[in-house]
This record gives structure tokens, sequence and C-alpha cells, in this order.
């Protein structure tokens, strides 16, 4: 199966997936940690007969009203998947930066637009932090664009927006896509999002997802932000009705759930600091990132991934090993920010993997003395 067969790329999300079917506690998918707020949503309301509108307008409008965008910068997608692939095609991208590790899909999106991927390695050594400004410039030297998320997948890091705005004015011929699609969970958002950047901004677009924050994964609602030429010259190539009536539909509801922002945005504050309070002691985990509702994890000391993931299974939880992303050693794995029952779960979880390969390595120690 070719690397970028559809089905070759796991991605989290392994709900169901443990043997003896027990609690399965499934850190490894980074949605909100809180009920979706569309529960109550109905169909009988919905046209499911009618074509919905040929743009998404629903799912427009929200923007607009949600984020205080003019229309005419924002055009609908079904999740934020479709802007990622969308973009590199029609823009006809040549070369285009992708940092490592990403989100695979920015990858594989490029290589089917037949566009070269060019990696930006983040290392751990840097904290996985964005390289500056200098060492930017030298890595775009003949790229057309960079497909970035910030914060990025899976290392939970936030770009700097002042970087990222310092870059679109000195390459002006050079398209910036940003992956907003975890910017909520943020603690700095609104103030660090680039969508207030677009109207003054040719080459910025931004990606959105609304599939995390409000976790509506199976919706399927996104969008792409960004100055309304850019806008015009994508609708040239975008599909019609990608945005179905139910996702309309539901993008109308999301405006009236200022309550449920709050809440999450709360328990995702909380859960971080229970977190990282909780592992500082860990000997047998590294923590990094956490700007989103997730932690990018390594395994320390020698100890194998394998080992850590099965003493999590045994236990019920699921975190997303992140083996199958490029350009890191094979020690790494991700978990979201769930409530503070859970994480409690999580923590006492990884403690005692510290705790019993301690013990264990202590033994064989005594054993060879
Ligand atoms: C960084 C990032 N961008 C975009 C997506 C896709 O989002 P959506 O569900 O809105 O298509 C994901 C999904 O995991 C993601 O991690």
């Amino acid at each position: 199966m070719s690397g970028d067969h559809l089905l070759a790329h796991r991605h989290g999300d392994r709900t169901g997936e443990l043997a003896g079917g027990g609690a399965v506690l499934d850190f490894s998918v980074n949605l909100a940690p809180a009920a979706p707020p569309l529960s109550e949503l109905s169909f009988s309301s919905i046209p499911l007969a009618a074509y919905p509108s040929m743009d998404g307008r629903g799912v427009r409008d929200f923007y607009a009203a949600r984020f205080g965008l003019d229309p005419e910068c924002v055009l609908a997608t079904n999740g934020a998947i479709e802007a990622i692939y969308l973009l590199p095609r029609a823009l006809g991208l040549k070369r285009v930066l992708v940092p490592q590790p990403s989100f695979f899909d920015y990858g594989r999106a490029c290589r089917l637009a037949s566009a070269e991927v060019v990696p930006l390695a983040l290392s751990e050594s840097g904290s996985f932090a964005f390289p500056g400004i200098d060492a930017l410039a030298e890595a775009l030297a003949g790229c057309d664009a960079m497909m970035v998320g910030s914060p990025n997948n899976p290392t939970g890091i936030l770009i700097p927006k002042e970087l990222l705005l310092a870059l679109a004015c000195r390459f002006p011929d050079k398209t910036f896509i940003i992956d907003e699609a975890f910017i909520q969970f943020t603690e700095e958002f609104p103030s660090n999002s680039l969508m207030p950047e677009i109207r003054a901004f040719k080459n910025i677009v931004v990606i959105h997802s609304l599939t995390k924050f409000y976790a509506i994964a199976g919706l399927r609602l996104g969008a792409i932000v960004a100055h309304p030429s850019m806008i015009e010259r994508l609708y040239v190539h975008k599909e019609p009705w990608t945005v179905n009536a139910v996702a309309e539909h539901a993008a109308s509801k999301l405006l009236h759930c200022g309550e449920y922002e709050r809440e999450v945005r709360s328990i995702v504050r909380e859960g971080r600091r229970q977190i990282a309070d909780g592992l500082a002691g860990n000997s047998a985990i590294t923590l990094h990132g956490g700007a989103a509702n997730f932690f990018f994890a390594s395994v320390t000391g020698g100890l194998a991934l394998d080992d850590l993931v099965a003493h999590l299974r045994l236990r019920g939880i699921l975190v997303r090993d992140c083996r199958n992303f490029e350009g890191i050693a094979p020690v790494y794995f991700r978990f979201c920010i769930r409530k503070t029952d859970e994480n409690r779960w999580l923590i006492e979880a990884l403690n005692d993997f510290a705790e019993s390969s301690r013990i264990a390595k202590a033994a064989v120690e005594e054993a060879v003395s």
C-alpha cells in the first residue's frame, strides 16, 4: 500500500479498539473535553430533500458573526481537511515548506497536488519551537509557500503571530497557510489569531476547524479565512455542495454557545495545570508543548514506548502513539486534556509506569552487580 493511500496513515481516535470491552478513556483524539453544544440538534427542521447552498453559506455566516469577519473573507469547507487539500491544488503550489513533525495531511495534500514538500525540522533540543525569522528565510528559499499549524499538531507549540506577520511582509510573493484548528483552546485566543489580519495580508491564508473546539468531528465544519481576492481564486477550484445541510444548520446553533466556550476553555486551562503539576516529578516522561488541548510527550531514560502504551492499555487508557509522524525519534506520544477525574487516571497511570520502571531497573542493576 502506498504511504499516501487513504488508509495507510493512522490518525488518532482508537475508541472501541481495546480488547475485552473494558472502559476506555480515549486520550488519543484531541477533541474538547465537554459534551458538544449541539446535543439538541433536530433533523426535523432541516430540509434534507433539498440541496444545501452551493458555498456552505450557513457556515460562512457563522464565521462572519462569531469571529467578526467580512463574509467575503470566508470560504466554508467540509472540515479543515477540505481546506488543506484545496489550497495546494488551487494555488498550483510547487514547493511547500512543511514542519516536521506536523499533521500528516499537509504533506499528503501537497504531494497529491504535485508539489514538493520541503521539510522544516523542529528539534527536541529547541523544545520544538519554530525557528527564528532568519533561519526561516533561509528555509523558504525556493519555496512558494509554507503550511504550518499554530498551534502545531503534535508538538502543541504556538507560533508567535508577530513572526508569521513578519514573514508575510518580508516575502509578499510566498503564501503562508496557517492552520488554526486548535487556536480557540489557547490562552491567548483571540489576540493570537491571524484571522483579523487577513484584510491587510493578501498572502496569509488561515485554515480553521470547528471540529476540535466544539467536539463535532462527525459534522465536518471548517473554513478558509483569507483576503477576498484569495477567496475568489479558490472558488474557481472549489467543488459545490461540500458543506451539507445538517452542517449549515448546526453552524447557526453554534452562535449561541458562549457558555460552552467558556466551560471548555476553563476545563482545558485547569487540566493543563493539573497534568503539568501531576507529572512534574515523573522521571520516565518528558512533557512538551501544551499550548492547545493536548500535550506532546516522550518516554525517557531508555524506556520503551511499547511498554508504556501496553501499560496504559491495561488500564483502559489510549494515547496517540506518534511513531508514524515523520522526523522524530520513536519515543513520542500525544494525549489530550480531559476532565479533572479523567486526567487524574492518566496521571496516576503514568506515574505508576515511572515507579514500576524504576523498581525493575533497580532489580536488574542489583542482579548484575
Ligand atoms: C492540525 C489539524 N488540522 C486539521 C485537522 C482536520 O480537521 P477537520 O476535522 O476540521 O477536518 C486535524 C485533525 O486531526 C488536525 O489535527
